[in-house]
């Protein structure tokens, strides 16, 4: 893949894919060519190794005003309210998702920012979509305020594609395990949390049924598919809405038991709550195929290896 000369802000750089992204872009483009932005969530140290800076997505002027400061070429913007948080507080989901998304569009219309990266999420299926092997055209019916925002979050960067010609590209991404830092009130963050409670307790209570299918993706898979996305030549990204990404799909039970390979005392129980509703109307497994023949996707982890990887990282984390 080709470097280029980039100039990129991160909004939500202190999330659970920033904060793997932001340094992961930092080694490809330069440190000083990277500005994490963040809100809420202050940046850990290492984040601060490179150019930070504080800013409210919710604030045009703020987004406008870091852009022009730095003469940004580039936005990843990140900040979201995910799912489970969302169905709790669905006028807060929408305001943050869609406000946030289309101020950054704004922001970079009116200051030539010509290069845009928005994550969209397999939330946006639902009602009428095969669960396995979700086409890339399946009908988008979402039963999550959080699936809503990304489906119209996606017409809305495909709408400033077709009328500004805003180079904006969209992932969907399936559930992400990481180990830097904890996703916040999704439904698939018992992927994640699995890992700390198998080293810390060697037991975990799941909220979601053992045989509970979904799509995921690794860390480094996410890293992988945004950068490489990002540096295809324009005339191959023929989806303007979001591409379907995936990295594998496994049951919580399966998850457990790849676990008790490395732990054989580890011990899953479930108690289900309101998410295995959210869980049961997404796919259990996503088609790729149009990312793959459009510009070379594929994934490098499986279930095994993501399982090894996660073990080792989360055990240094915790010594
Ligand atoms: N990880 C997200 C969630 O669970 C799905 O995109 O909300």
């Amino acid at each position: 893949m080709a470097r280029r000369r980039t100039k990129i802000l991160v909004v939500g750089s202190t999330g659970q894919v920033g904060s793997e992204l932001t340094p992961a872009l930092r080694r490809r483009y330069g440190f000083e060519n990277v500005i994490a932005g963040w809100h809420t969530r202050p940046p850990t140290p290492s984040l601060r190794e490179g150019p930070t800076v504080r800013l409210d997505a919710m604030r045009r002027s703020d987004v406008e005003r870091v852009v022009r400061k730095f003469e940004v070429d580039s936005i990843y913007h990140l900040g979201v309210v995910l799912s489970a948080v969302g169905e709790k507080s669905p006028e807060r989901a929408w305001t943050v998702n869609i406000d946030g998304l289309r101020n950054v569009l704004e922001a970079a219309r009116k200051n030539g920012v010509p290069n845009i990266f928005w994550p969209s999420s397999m939330a946006v299926f639902g009602k009428g979509a095969p669960r396995d092997n979700t086409p890339q055209d399946a009908p988008l019916l979402p039963s999550t305020i959080y699936g809503v925002t990304k489906v119209a979050g996606e017409l809305l960067c495909n709408y400033y594609f077709g009328r500004f010609g805003l180079d904006v590209r969209s992932l969907r991404f399936p559930g992400i395990i990481s180990s830097e830092t904890p996703p916040g009130g999704g439904t698939t963050d018992y992927a994640v949390e699995i890992f700390y409670e198998a080293i810390r307790k060697e037991r975990y209570t799941c909220f979601l049924k053992p045989e509970t299918t979904l799509p995921m993706m690794y860390m480094p898979d996410c890293v992988k598919a945004t950068v490489q996305l990002m540096e295809s030549a324009a005339s191959k990204i023929k989806v303007r809405t979001s591409y379907n990404v995936t990295g594998m799909s496994f049951s919580a039970s399966e998850l457990a038991k790849e676990i008790r390979t490395h732990i054989p005392e580890f011990k899953c129980n479930y108690r289900v709550d309101f998410r295995q509703a959210i869980a049961d109307s997404w796919p259990r497994s996503m088609d790729d195929s149009a990312a793959r023949s459009d510009w070379g996707w594929y994934p490098e982890h499986n279930l095994s290896s993501m399982t090894k990887e996660m073990l080792a990282r989360v055990n240094d984390r915790l010594k």
